[in-house]
């Protein structure tokens, strides 16, 4: 049992020197299940590692509750608490071997010899410190920023907690170890089967880590859902924009009534005379009708605009970059009043820079956004069996 409860929880820092208080966390109402991997993801300053400091016992709370394991932690000193947690900057001690930063905290707790060896020999296994090289006689200073990480990922280990905290761990590596240490810890959460809580700004790491995101924007919860659910039902245009790399493409614009129905009119720029038009299927029309005649943001996918030589609901792209990367090539540009990129497989993208292009939507992938609240208001179910296979589920079959 290491379900983790989050009820309304706030942390307001005071204001020092001047400054006014600060509302860091703002009523995060959460319920983490017993072994799932939980990313809470957000741009720096959201509140994610207040979160994960209040969970740990090593921030007050100002008011909410937290429980951990069915237990109301609230006034539980962080070391009866039951966590471990690994940090960005891995906070190893300099002095101490790997053995030693691993078994050091075991040690202070009272844990028999045998016991300490077992737990530090099963760590070290599992992280590959002893093979292919044995590093547990080495300190810090002689160790990759990767074995540093695992180093202190075996310090959490061997403490066999019922909850692992991650802030930003993978952080300070560089982009290949970053994607070794993700599936690293993965495997780590398969094999463990605990609870993981995990902290980044990595938008990537949380669609490829998370079983659930949570996502974060000025210390409240924008939306939890699976990678899946985000990215092709974002509750709102902070979570459309953050989640997706290149992100949502958004165009200002009207609805208005036409004679086949419910068109979206963009906004162009002045002087400019062919804006984006597109007339919205019955669904979509029905959906939106209430809206005619007001302002609304249309979002859509790099990979939902697909090249198309047909004149009906085309969007007239002019290239101001081509980024081939090998699979794919992502284009740059801009049209009568947006920029606007596109991901497409085509090969024959050489020359492009300049030019203009048609792209067509794919209706059953556009979102729209109230221009006021951000809120997402077309309520459109994306059918899945038409997108690109989404990332969780093929990680969970082929491991
Ligand atoms: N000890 C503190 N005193 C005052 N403000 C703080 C303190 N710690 C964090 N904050 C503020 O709270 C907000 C959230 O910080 P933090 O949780 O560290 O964000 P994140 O981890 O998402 O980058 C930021 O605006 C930060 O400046
Ligand atoms: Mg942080």
């Amino acid at each position: 049992m290491s379900k983790v409860i989050l009820e309304n929880l706030c942390k307001v820092f005071p204001g020092e020197k001047g400054h006014p208080t600060k509302v860091a966390v703002d009523r995060v109402s959460l319920e983490i299940a017993s072994g799932e991997f939980l990313v809470l993801v957000g741009p720096s300053g959201c509140g994610k590692t207040t979160v994960l400091r209040m969970i740990a016992g090593l921030e007050d709370i100002s008011s909410g509750i937290i429980c951990i394991g069915g237990r109301r932690v609230n006034d539980i000193p962080p070391k009866d608490r039951d966590i471990a947690m690994v940090f960005q900057n891995y906070a190893l001690y300099p002095h101490m071997t790997v053995a030693r930063n691993m078994s050091f905290g075991l040690e202070m707790r009272g844990f028999p010899k045998e016991e300490i060896r077992r737990r530090v020999d099963k760590a070290a296994r599992a992280l590959g410190l002893l093979d292919p090289d044995n590093l547990l006689e080495r300190k810090p200073k002689a160790l990759s920023g990767g074995q540093r990480q695992r180093v202190a990922l075996g310090r959490a280990m061997v403490r066999e907690p019922q909850v692992f905290l991650f802030d930003e761990p993978l952080s300070n590596l560089d982009a290949k170890m970053r994607v070794e240490m993700r599936a690293e810890i993965s495997r780590l959460h398969r094999t463990l089967g605990c609870t993981m809580i995990y902290v980044t700004h990595d938008q990537t790491e949380a669609m490829t880590m998370a079983d659930r995101i949570v996502v974060m924007s000025e210390g409240r919860v924008q939306q939890i859902g699976t990678p899946e659910d985000l990215y092709h039902q974002p509750a709102n245009r902070f979570v459309a924009s953050f989640i997706g790399s290149p992100t949502m493409n958004f165009f200002r614009g009207t609805l208005q009534r036409t004679q086949g129905g419910l068109t979206f009119l963009e906004e162009c720029h002045e002087g400019h005379a062919s804006p984006w038009k597109v007339q919205l299927n019955p669904e979509l029309a029905a959906r939106l009708s209430s809206r005619t005649g007001h302002p609304i943001l249309l979002g859509v996918r790099p990979e939902h605009l697909a090249p198309e030589s047909s004149e009906h609901g085309r969007l007239e792209l002019e290239v101001d970059l081509v980024e081939p990367m090998g699979a794919e090539t992502f284009l740059y540009g801009h049209t009568a009043g947006h920029k606007c990129a596109c991901r497409i497989t085509l090969h024959e993208t050489k020359g492009l820079e300049g030019k203009r292009i048609h792209l067509i939507p794919d209706q059953e992938s556009l979102h729209f956004f109230d221009p006021v609240t951000g809120d997402e208001v077309s309520g459109q179910r994306i059918p899945r069996i038409k997108l690109p296979l989404p990332i969780t589920p093929l990680r969970k079959q082929t491991l």
